[in-house]
């Protein structure tokens, strides 16, 4: 152990002393305390210059006006300046003829993709395939509840479906069989359904049975196939394509309780550039139809 004295030192101590162990009184040193004073002179220039002092509804703005919102919303107006002419003609030309013109269909796909990502894609799935059996439909497969023709897919996109608050939604509802049908007969229609998609059902007397229940009840809207009516939204029961799910216990819920699939309309909250264009999009995913003549 060494014996060093304070004298030794060119320290003074603070006079502070716990079990021989002494508090020096050392000053800063000159490089960290200029730091330190540099960084009070910037931060009072700072919030002089800048957006600093919170206030009541807003903060002081600052001598140089900066502010990140108006560089935003000057971006954005830039940003919309530059497409305003495309988005003016997208908005008013033949909805089947965007897809015959490169330039305009390439902007509308663009445009589309960005407003399917924001607005759309909580329901039915960032890359469109809906969530199974959820009764958020698929938009990638050519089995359209409403409607595959860039038309219809405005038409359903712009007013919505069974969405009260538009008058020119699309409506139609499946009756509650529940309060219509005996069980039994219930049973007879699910196990009947599950034919028309080529399966077997799971009691092959209840499904011979159920043709008279299916043709009496069902195929006023689901047709007699079983093929669906776009005009009702009624959906396609033959195939393998299921809103809320093929399996029979499913079937037997969806007829008694019916089901009520409700999409928001746009209209109110998007141009009909941007409706146009992510029913663009959606038409060109790979199910999209020819309109009618
Ligand atoms: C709140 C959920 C929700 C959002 C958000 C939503 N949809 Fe839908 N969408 C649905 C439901 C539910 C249906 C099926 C309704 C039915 O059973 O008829 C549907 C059906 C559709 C259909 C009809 C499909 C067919 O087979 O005919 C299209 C097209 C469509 N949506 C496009 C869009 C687009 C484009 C957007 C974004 C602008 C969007 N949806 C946003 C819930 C939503
Ligand atoms: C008034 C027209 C109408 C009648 C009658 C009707 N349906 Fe429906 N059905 C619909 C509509 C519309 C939907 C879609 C409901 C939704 O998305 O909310 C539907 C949906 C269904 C589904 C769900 C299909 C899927 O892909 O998940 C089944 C199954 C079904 N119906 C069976 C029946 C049976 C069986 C009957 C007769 C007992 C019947 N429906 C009578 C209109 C009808």
């Amino acid at each position: 152990m060494s014996n060093k004295k304070d004298d030794d030192l060119d320290y003074e101590t603070t006079g502070h002393e716990w079990d021989g162990i002494k508090e020096y009184n050392k000053p800063l040193p000159r490089w960290w305390l200029w730091t330190f004073y540099a960084c009070i002179v910037w931060a009072v220039l700072y919030s002089i210059a800048y957006p600093a002092w919170p206030g009541i509804t807003a903060a002081t703005p600052g001598l140089l006006g900066y502010s990140t919102r108006a560089e935003v919303a000057e971006d954005i107006a830039r940003f919309e300046d530059a497409n305003a002419g495309i988005n003016a003609q997208l908005a008013s030309v033949e909805l089947t003829e965007i897809a015959n013109d490169p330039d305009l269909n390439q902007y509308a796909q663009n445009a589309g993709a960005a407003v399917f990502r924001a607005w759309c894609s909580q329901c039915h799935g960032s890359g469109a395939a809906g969530v199974q059996a959820s009764g958020y439909p698929n938009l990638l497969d050519d089995d359209w509840l409403w409607g595959g023709d860039i038309e219809s897919i405005h038409a359903t996109i712009a007013h919505g479906i069974r969405n009260e608050n538009d008058p020119d939604a699309r409506y139609s509802e499946m009756p509650v069989f529940g309060e219509l049908l005996e069980a039994e007969e219930i049973a007879q229609a699910a196990n009947y359904v599950m034919t028309l998609s080529g399966r077997d059902p799971v009691d092959a007397m209840l499904a011979a049975a159920g043709e008279e229940v299916y043709l009496d009840n069902c195929a006023a809207c689901h047709m007699d196939d079983g093929s669906g009516d776009v005009w009702q939204g009624a959906p396609n029961l033959s195939d393998a394509i299921w809103l809320y799910g093929g399996d029979y216990d499913t079937l037997i819920e969806t007829i008694t309780y019916s089901r009520y699939g409700v999409m928001p309309s746009w209209a109110d909250r998007l141009n009909e550039a941007e409706i146009r264009a992510v029913a663009a999009y959606v038409h060109g995913l790979g199910g999209g139809e020819a309109s009618p003549e």
